[in-house]
This record gives structure tokens, C-alpha cells and sequence, in this order.
């Protein structure tokens, strides 16, 4: 973390990177929901944040005043690191998403559930008997890397490799965009790489899948296969990696709803979709490229909106309790997944590694607690980076 200026007032100098904000949110953002529900800071180039539901739904849904070609907030500007469809805004952004689409459905992700359980169960096999683990970097990472690489026909054993590719890109990229480039320039020569290979000798695997794929009887071109797979690659990891690690931290620190499910495992799908919606790991943002106004406030044209889906899900007006985790919550309409356009392809895969992993790791081990401190990522995906465990 880089020394910032401390923040003088959340609502006109905002920094989704100071450091109370990495730990402990929430409050930030009740105190904007009722002081100043669209803030700005200057930071970052000038940035709005949205703090109500219906505010970031309004953005989401607003392709034509708020673009995707930038989606991250960065200290200077970047160039363009094309990672279609969620870098694209309609008409090019319906093509690019639909090719993705059939990978990911509910049947695809059926076969996939032995595999990820028998893995979940060779995690625990190697911590099981130790008493402790952190279950951030030996739980929870490990899932999401290992079966996306398992889709897309790479080395599960290049698992460190992307790791350093997306804290390149989302952590340290943010101040230093030089370290977003050299990540995306690395990625691009691991995959083309593999794109010649299967292009030679396709497999039943992502990379051939993408390589055969027509649209309009048209082969994708090569920078949109090498996008996409960019993209896959970051959007498959860390954001489940975090998912899996909030579950776990609050069934550490809330040992009522642990037991609880433990004793009702009937319960996991609404617990999933409460954790998902408590404690939804992704911000994306969207570049302000048509002058707006919203809730009384005007967005001006080359300004950056933090586009929080975490601050929706926990705004009073739509989740009753918004603060509480209800872990049989009957009505969870939440936006951890996006809304609009952009809504996540891969959401099939993210509810199965968690409930896969979360089930597995009560089995196994029903009952443990927080054995130190706990660190949380910063910038664009939040989550556990440290999570130690003692049972
Ligand atoms: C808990 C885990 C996950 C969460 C919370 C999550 C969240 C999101 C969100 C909020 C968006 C919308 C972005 C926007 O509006 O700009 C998105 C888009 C996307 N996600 Fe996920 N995601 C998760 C897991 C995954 C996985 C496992 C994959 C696939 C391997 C994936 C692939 C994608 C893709 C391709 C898009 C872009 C869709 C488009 O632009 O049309 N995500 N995700």
C-alpha cells in the first residue's frame, strides 16, 4: 500500500484506497447513503461514487453516458487494454459476450462439480491434520485458479503465474499503470503461445473452443481470443478466490451461523446468495463520456464512476437489515453479479466453487475460528488475502 493523503471528507475527497475503507467499508458508505448519495472525489482524475441501489443500477444500465472501454479506477490514464465483452459497449459488446455464453451455462457447470469437489477435498487433505491453515492462500485461491486453468486447458501448476498477472493488474496497476501493461503484455505472450498450439491441435478445451467459435461465419479475430481469455483468466480468480474467502471469514467469526449450517446444510443456497450480496467482491467502474445527470447531480464528460455493486447490496431501501447477514434471506435480488449488459457469464461457476468449497470445508470441519489477523485486498476485487484458521 502507497502513503496517500489522508481523507478530509468522505463525500468530496473520497479514496477507495485508504486503508479504513479496505478494512471496514460499510460504514463509509452508510454515512454517504444518507449525507451525499452520488460523491465525488478528485482524486483519480475525478470520480463519482454511487451509493444507493437504484443509482448504480441507473449507471449500470446507462450505456449510452457511461462506457465500459475504462473500467478500472487508475491514478493516470491507461492505454487501452482491450478484455471484450467487458470492455465493450454495444453494438460490439453483444457479439463478444454471446460467444461466451455456452461454456458457462448451468449444464456445462453440472459436469464440472466432481471435479471441483474431489480438489476442494485434496486441499483440505493437505492442512486437515495440522490443527491451522490460512484458508485464503491454501483454501480458497487455489479453487478458482485451478479449475478455470482446467477449463481453459492450461497448467494447473501456472497457478502462481496468474496470481502475480491480476494483483499486477488490479492491485498495483492502479497507481502504477506501467505494471498493468507489462502484466498485460506478459499474458499476451503466454496465450498466443497456446492459441498456436491448439490452433495446430485443437483440444476439447476454452482456448479451442474460442478458436472455432464464428460469428456471422467470421472466425474471432486473434486479439479479440487473446481478450477474451485475458479476461476469463482475471475475472475467474481473484473475484471466486474472494468469494470463497468471505464465506469463510464470516463462518470464523459468526460460529452462530456456522453451526447453523452445519445442522441445516438445506440452507446453502440462501447463505451463498447472502455472503454474495453481504460481501460482493466486485467494484468496477465506468468513464463518463456523454455530460449527465442523475439524482440531482451532473457527471461531467472524462470523469470515472466507481461503480460499486457492493455499497447497492448493502442499501437499506432495497435489502431490509441490509447490515445483517440473514443467512435464510427469502428475497436477495442482489447485484454482486452486475446489472445490465455486463451481467457476470461466469456467475454458474462462481455459486458452484462456493457452495462446492464451502460445503466441503464444513464437512470436513465443522467447527473453527479466526487464529490471527486477517488481511483484505484493495482496489477492484475485495476479499481475504490472509485468512488464518485454527480448529
Ligand atoms: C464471485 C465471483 C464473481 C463475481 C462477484 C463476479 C462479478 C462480476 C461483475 C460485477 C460483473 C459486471 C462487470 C461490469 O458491469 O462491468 C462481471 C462480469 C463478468 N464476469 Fe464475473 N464475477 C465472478 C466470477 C466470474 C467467473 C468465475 C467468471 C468466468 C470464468 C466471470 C466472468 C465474467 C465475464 C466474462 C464478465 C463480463 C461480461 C460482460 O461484459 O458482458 N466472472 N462479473
Amino acid at each position: 500500500m502507497s502513503q496517500r493523503p489522508p481523507v478530509k471528507d468522505w463525500a468530496t475527497d473520497f479514496d477507495h484506497l485508504d486503508q479504513r475503507w479496505i478494512n471496514d467499508p460499510f460504514p463509509i458508505w452508510d454515512d454517504m447513503r444518507k449525507r451525499c448519495p452520488i460523491a465525488h472525489t478528485d482524486r483519480f482524475m475525478g470520480v463519482y461514487f454511487p451509493s444507493r441501489y437504484e443509482d448504480v443500477r441507473a449507471v449500470a444500465y446507462d450505456t449510452e453516458h457511461f462506457s465500459s472501454r475504462r473500467i478500472i479506477v487508475r491514478e493516470t490514464p491507461p492505454p487501452r487494454i482491450p478484455a471484450p465483452p467487458i470492455t465493450s459497449d454495444p453494438p460490439e459488446h453483444r457479439p463478444a459476450r454471446m460467444v461466451l455464453l455456452p461454456p458457462f451455462t448451468p449444464d456445462a457447470m453440472k459436469k464440472l462439480e466432481p471435479r471441483a469437489r474431489a480438489l476442494a477435498n485434496e486441499l483440505i487433505d493437505k492442512f486437515a491434520k495440522r490443527g491451522s491453515a490460512d484458508a485464503a492462500v491454501e483454501y480458497a485461491q487455489e479453487i478458482p485458479v485451478r479449475l478455470i486453468a482446467h477449463m481453459l486447458g492450461l497448467p494447473e501448476a501456472d497457478g502462481n503465474l496468474y496470481r502475480k498477472w491480476i494483483k499486477m493488474v488490479l492491485e498495483d496497476g492502479i497507481t502504477d499503470v506501467s505494471i498493468a501493461v507489462e502484466a498485460a503484455g506478459e499474458m499476451t505472450h503466454y496465450f498466443m503461445g497456446y492459441v498456436h498450439q491448439r490452433t495446430e491441435k485443437p483440444g476439447d478445451d476454452l482456448i479451442s473452443y474460442l478458436i472455432k467459435a464464428r460469428h456471422n461465419g467470421q472466425p474471432l479475430s486473434v486479439e479479440n481470443v487473446i481478450g477474451s481469455l485475458r479476461l476469463l483468466l482475471i475475472a475467474g480468480i481473484d473475484t471466486t478466490w474472494s468469494g470463497i474467502g468471505s464465506c469463510i471469514w464470516h463462518l470464523a467469526t459468526h460460529p452462530e451461523d456456522r453451526r447453523r449450517l452445519v445442522a441445516e446444510p438445506a440452507l446453502m443456497p440462501t447463505a451463498i446468495e447472502e455472503f454474495l450480496r453481504a460481501y460482493a467482491p466486485v467494484t468496477m467502474a465506468r468513464e463518463v463520456v456523454k455530460e449527465t445527470k442523475l439524482n440531482g447531480c451532473t457527471f461531467k464528460p472524462g470523469q470515472m464512476v466507481l461503480l460499486s455493486f457492493p455499497a447497492a447490496n448493502r442499501d437499506p431501501a432495497m435489502f431490509p437489515d441490509a447490515d445483517k447477514v440473514i443467512i435464510d434471506r427469502k428475497e436477495n435480488r442482489h447485484a454482486a453479479f452486475g446489472l445490465g449488459i455486463h451481467r457476470c457469464v461466469g456467475s454458474n461457476l462462481a455459486r458452484l466453487e462456493m457452495t462446492v468449497a464451502v460445503e466441503e470445508l464444513l464437512k470436513r470441519i465443522p467447527d473453527f475460528g479466526l487464529a490471527g489477523e486477517v488481511t483484505w485486498s484493495e482496489g477492484t476485487v475485495r476479499g481475504p488475502r490472509k485468512l488464518p484458521i485454527r480448529f
